[in-house]
């Protein structure tokens, strides 16, 4: 056949009734995998309307185990942290083993043009504090240079097939190396950080008599994007939820370098994505990492699960924890061991359920030898406000410090753009 006669029979078997069907769904299948993200909403007066009739269950869970927690590379994952630790050491013995970070703001974008507004504004109110855009050219550096004694690091960071992936990588190796505060480019300051009321205790000034009894020692603060333990399987569906509660990661404030809870997350997301790469075959390369796998090999899922795990190997049984999470666990039992039927004790969901105010755990409440670096929990309203569910509160909460523009995010992107 010549080229002619096959180009004039494949033009000819596109408009039969089947061809028309199949490049129907071809066309709807490009469509989903191709189409950009969504505009930007100026702002997003949707996440105030108020919530749609949530279905619950009588019993909370506050214990959700990630598939990639079944076999984990336990050695390796050893060495991993290890290397990393290595790395910490180096760089503090070249600073007078100083760790506390410097006030500078770190964002992640494709380049400038790609910034948009939130951001510009997120610098400009935030003038005291030093400012980075990393750009797609500074992340390789810092990725192959500054980390170059981990060669996984450049290598998995380069071979993810989409932003998304990268950008999560990217922010726990940025906030976990430098310190500083971190925000994705589509969060508005409602506040600056300095007078964000929930932050207070990190900025008041040294002359303060009450310094040294409120200022905790901690390298790491986060807050809560999802707070709803007693969802039913088809209230997480409408959400795309794998688990009922979570923390955020679009925004991260490390006053400290090389928190331990970012070490493991950093350490996880490497294991976990040789490990999904290790359990599929090259074929459908390309249209891989779904949703689910997005969220547990770098998103929410395991920075959530990284934290909780880290608090419970470091935290001792006798704190309360430990044992707010087991008393919780009492009608559920998540925690009773299926073999031996022992309790596990650790740290669950429990103690951030409906928080109301910032909690925070000192490094030194660590059990001797295992260190976490200290933690601060913030209540949904601060960072996760404007969301229609957890009692997130609206854009304007009092508490609120960051605005969210969740209408634009890559998960539910277009659909909530148009459906709300
Ligand atoms: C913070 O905690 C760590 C670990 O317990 C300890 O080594 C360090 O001295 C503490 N720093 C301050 C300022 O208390």
């Amino acid at each position: 056949m010549t080229p002619r006669r096959i180009i004039a029979q494949t033009s000819r078997r596109l408009f039969t009734r089947r061809g028309l069907f199949i490049t129907f769904i071809i066309f709807i299948w490009f469509l989903f995998h191709h189409l950009p993200a969504p505009p930007p909403t100026k702002n997003n007066t949707r996440a105030d309307r108020p919530p749609p009739v949530h279905q619950v269950e009588d019993k909370a869970r506050f214990l959700y185990r990630s598939s990639f927690r079944n076999n984990p590379a336990i050695q390796y994952e050893k060495r991993l942290s290890w290397a990393l630790e290595r790395i910490e050491k180096t760089v503090l013995a070249q600073n007078q083993q100083n760790n506390i970070a410097e006030h500078r703001i770190w964002q992640i974008a494709k380049d400038e043009k790609h910034r948009g507004e939130d951001s510009i504004i997120f610098q400009h109110k935030n003038k005291e504090w030093a400012y980075t855009l990393v750009n797609d050219n500074k992340a390789l550096e810092f990725v192959t240079n500054e980390l170059s004694a981990i060669s996984e690091i450049a290598t998995i960071y380069k071979s993810y097939p989409h932003n998304i992936l990268r950008a999560d990588f990217l922010r726990y190796l940025l906030v976990w190396y430098y310190g500083g505060f971190y925000a994705d480019i589509d969060v508005f300051p409602a506040r600056t950080i300095k007078t964000c009321p929930a932050l207070e205790p990190f900025f008041a000034s040294p002359s303060d008599k009450y310094t040294e009894h409120i200022h905790p020692n901690a390298s790491l603060v986060v807050g809560i994007e999802v707070d709803e333990p007693y969802a039913s399987p088809q209230f997480m569906r409408d959400w795309h939820w794998t688990r009922s509660y979570g923390l955020i990661q679009y925004t991260v404030y490390a006053p400290r370098r090389f928190s331990p809870l970012l070490r493991e997350t950093i350490v996880r997301v490497i294991a976990h994505t040789i490990q999904y790469n290790d359990g599929r075959t090259g074929f459908f390369h390309s249209l891989a990492y779904d949703e689910k796998a997005i969220l547990g090999i770098t998103g929410p899922d395991v920075f959530t699960d990284a934290i909780l795990e880290t608090l419970s190997s470091s935290l001792p049984e006798t704190h309360p924890f430990v044992e707010q999470s087991v008393h919780a666990d009492e009608d559920i039992g998540d925690l009773i061991d299926a073999e031996t039927g022992e309790v596990r004790k650790r740290v669950t969901w429990a103690p951030f359920h409906r928080l109301r105010d910032p909690v925070c755990i000192e490094a030194g409440e660590a059990v001797p030898g295992e260190s976490m670096g200290g933690l601060c929990v913030l209540p949904i309203s601060v960072w996760g406000n404007g969301q229609r569910h957890s009692e997130a509160g609206g854009f304007n909460h009092p508490n609120a410090c960051v605005n969210h523009r969740f209408g634009r995010t890559w998960k539910k992107g277009w659909w909530e753009y148009i459906f709300g």
